[in-house]
Parts: C-alpha cells; sequence; structure tokens
C-alpha cells in the first residue's frame, strides 16, 4: 500500500539516526508498518554538514514550520528540541494542519503537553512522544499500554544518561567532572546545553511527562524541586562507595496524601539494589502499580540509536494507524483537574 511519507526537522544527532534507521531497517518495519515508511523532506539549518547518511532526494525546507504545509508529507517528526522556537511552532502548526506528528522534545511535552495534547485530541490527529522520556526504553507504551490495568503508585529512574555517565566514569575512573561531561558531549548524550543535563532540569522534563501520564494530571513544571550533580564531588562518590552506596540521580514521582510530589536530586542507594547496578548511559525507570507490582525497564536513554529507536517505533504506530489517547487514559481527567499542586521537598 501508499508509503507513510515523513518529513523530518531537525539533523542533528537524532535526525540522522532516524535516517539511518529507516534506510538500514526499511524491509522490516515496511513489514512491521504495513507500508513502506520513507523519508521525503528534511528541514535543518546547515546545508553543508557532513551527516554520515546520504540526504539526495529529499526536499529541503530552510523553515522547519514549512514542514507542516508541505503537501507530500503525511507526518512530521520533531527533532529540533526546546520548549518554544521552531520546535514549538512546528508542531502546533502539523496538528493545526491534521498531520501526525512525532517528537522527541521532552521540554516541549513537559512544559506545553496539557494543551498540546488538547489540540492533538481536539482535532484527532496522532501527537506521540516515546523518544521525549529516556531515549530507547518505550516507557510511555509501557504506561500506556502494558500497565494499563493499573493505578499507579510511584516512579523512580535515573532518567539522564548524561549523568548516569558522569558518575559512573567519576566513580569508576576517578576522573573529574569537567573531563568526562567534554567525553559525553563528544558521544551527543548531552544536550545542546549540558547545563540541563548537568542540572537536572533534563531529568524533570521526563519525571514531569512520566507523571502526568501514570497520574492523569497535568504537572506544573515550574513547581518540580530539581537538583543536579553539579555538587557532587570525587570525595562524595569515594565516602559513598566505603558505605555500600552509590550515588545516582533520580526522578521521583508519588501519589500521595497530599497530591503528587515529584522532585529530582542526587540519593544515595544501596550497591546491591537494581537501580544502583545501571551504569554509563543507561537509563531506568521502576514503575510501581497496584496490581502489576514493581517493573524496571532498563535501556539506553541517550545517543543516535536508541532515541530514533523510539521516533521510528512512534512512526510505525502512525503508518499502522494505531491511535492511543494523547495523554493517556486522562483526557477527562485532564479537563477536570488544571494542575495538580506539587510538595516541593
Ligand atoms: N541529554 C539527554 C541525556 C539525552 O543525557 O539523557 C536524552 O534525552
Amino acid at each position: 500500500s501508499a508509503p507513510l511519507k515523513v518529513g523530518i526537522a531537525g539533523l542533528g544527532t537524532v535526525g540522522a539516526g532516524v535516517l539511518r534507521v529507516l534506510r538500514d531497517n526499511a524491509d522490516l518495519i515496511a513489514a512491521r508498518a504495513g507500508r513502506p515508511i520513507v523519508p521525503v523532506a528534511v528541514a535543518a539549518r546547515d546545508r553543508t554538514r557532513e551527516r554520515g547518511v546520504p540526504l539526495t532526494g529529499l526536499r529541503w525546507h530552510d523553515d522547519p514550520v514549512a514542514l507542516a504545509a508541505d503537501p507530500d508529507v503525511d507526518a512530521v517528526a520533531e527533532l529540533i528540541g526546546g520548549a518554544e522556537g521552531p520546535a514549538r511552532a512546528l508542531v502546533e502548526a502539523s496538528i493545526g494542519a491534521g498531520r501526525p506528528v512525532v517528537t522527541a522534545n521532552k521540554a516541549l511535552i513537559a512544559i506545553h503537553g496539557a494543551a498540546i495534547a488538547a489540540a492533538a485530541e481536539a482535532r484527532g490527529v496522532t501527537l506521540a512522544f516515546e523518544a521525549a522520556v529516556a531515549g530507547g526504553i518505550p516507557v510511555i507504551k509501557t504506561l500506556r499500554e502494558g500497565l494499563a490495568a493499573n493505578r499507579i503508585g510511584r516512579i523512580a529512574g535515573i532518567l539522564n544518561g548524561t549523568c548516569n555517565y558522569i558518575l559512573t566514569v567519576m566513580r569508576e575512573q576517578g576522573r573529574g567532572f569537567d573531563e568526562v561531561l567534554a567525553d559525553a558531549q563528544a558521544l551527543g548524550y548531552a544536550e545542546a546545553d549540558p547545563s540541563f543535563d548537568i542540572d537536572g532540569v533534563d531529568a524533570a522534563h521526563k519525571l514531569a511527562i512520566l507523571a502526568a501520564l501514570a497520574f492523569g494530571r497535568p504537572v506544573d513544571f515550574s513547581a518540580l524541586h530539581v537538583e543536579g550533580i553539579r555538587q557532587v564531588s570525587a570525595i562524595d562518590i569515594a565516602f559513598a562507595r566505603e558505605l555500600g552506596l552509590r550515588i545516582k540521580l533520580l526522578g521521583i514521582a508519588s501519589r500521595g496524601p497530599r497530591g503528587i510530589e515529584a522532585r529530582v536530586h542526587p540519593c544515595m542507594v544501596p550497591e546491591a539494589s537494581p537501580i544502583a547496578r545501571v551504569d554509563g548511559v543507561f537509563n531506568a525507570v521502576v514503575i510501581e502499580g497496584d496490581f502489576v507490582g514493581r517493573v524496571m525497564l532498563e535501556g539506553r536513554g541517550a545517543g543516535a540509536g536508541p532515541t530514533a529507536s523510539a521516533v521510528v517505533a512512534d512512526l510505525i504506530d502512525i503508518a499502522r494507524d494505531r491511535r492511543t489517547p494523547v495523554w493517556g487514559a486522562a483526557a477527562s481527567a485532564l479537563e477536570a483537574a488544571p494542575s495538580v499542586p506539587m510538595a516541593a521537598h
């Protein structure tokens, strides 16, 4: 049947990764999607940069928003990033034009997700963001589908690959913070502005999205308690080690008597606990449901391959016309409760 023609905005690490996955796994993707998924157009600033993947035959737009109006594009992948600016404009324009849109943009969904999801639902347009949380780990699908029967009590996780990589290498190799951060940037793990990683903002974006889905309520992102790993020194790590502990940057959201609590900060975890053993760029998410009990997912939380894997999974859903409610099972709760107060710690 007719291919799903995709427009890709942003050709950084993730955008180039998506082109590679669509090319290298084209046959199996077509089989699973029921039709080929074919990139037809791209939008990026620099036409000359070498991206390690051929761009021949792709129509080039300088303005990403033009992808939403390109008559040849069936679905848009927004891989620009940033809560405002062209990324937000493109996602809104795609929804306005009735085009399904996939995004890896955690800042956008964490801050404007409820409003954007409402617009998408009102128009019956798919908005999918599996890649926005924990890179390649299918945590959004797990919450919406696999664990749909459960009331979720708590979610906790290692949600930033850059921080986990830095903490791991500092502990294992005794190297300095700045040097290890430079490695993470070179590996394509870090955000364009790495302070988003090391100050916990990126983890908080992901936690806000998970909490909104798990608890069926939008989360007031500005009310989250957020602390990163800048203050963690080599000495802290060494002391923790002597006590049989490891330092991990965790995002934790739980349902309590006063509403939903959500926070991001460095935690000491016993060396023997499963989450302590999640090292390097790996992320982990622990979900507690009332019937399933505890589920832990682990996988690569950053980088071209894992993030592109999640983006393409969402494109396959669109090609199959497999629809899930944009904001989980909570559309009506969303309207009833504009936001939930957060108790900071
Ligand atoms: N900078 C992010 C991380 C990338 O290090 O986890 C994935 O969102």
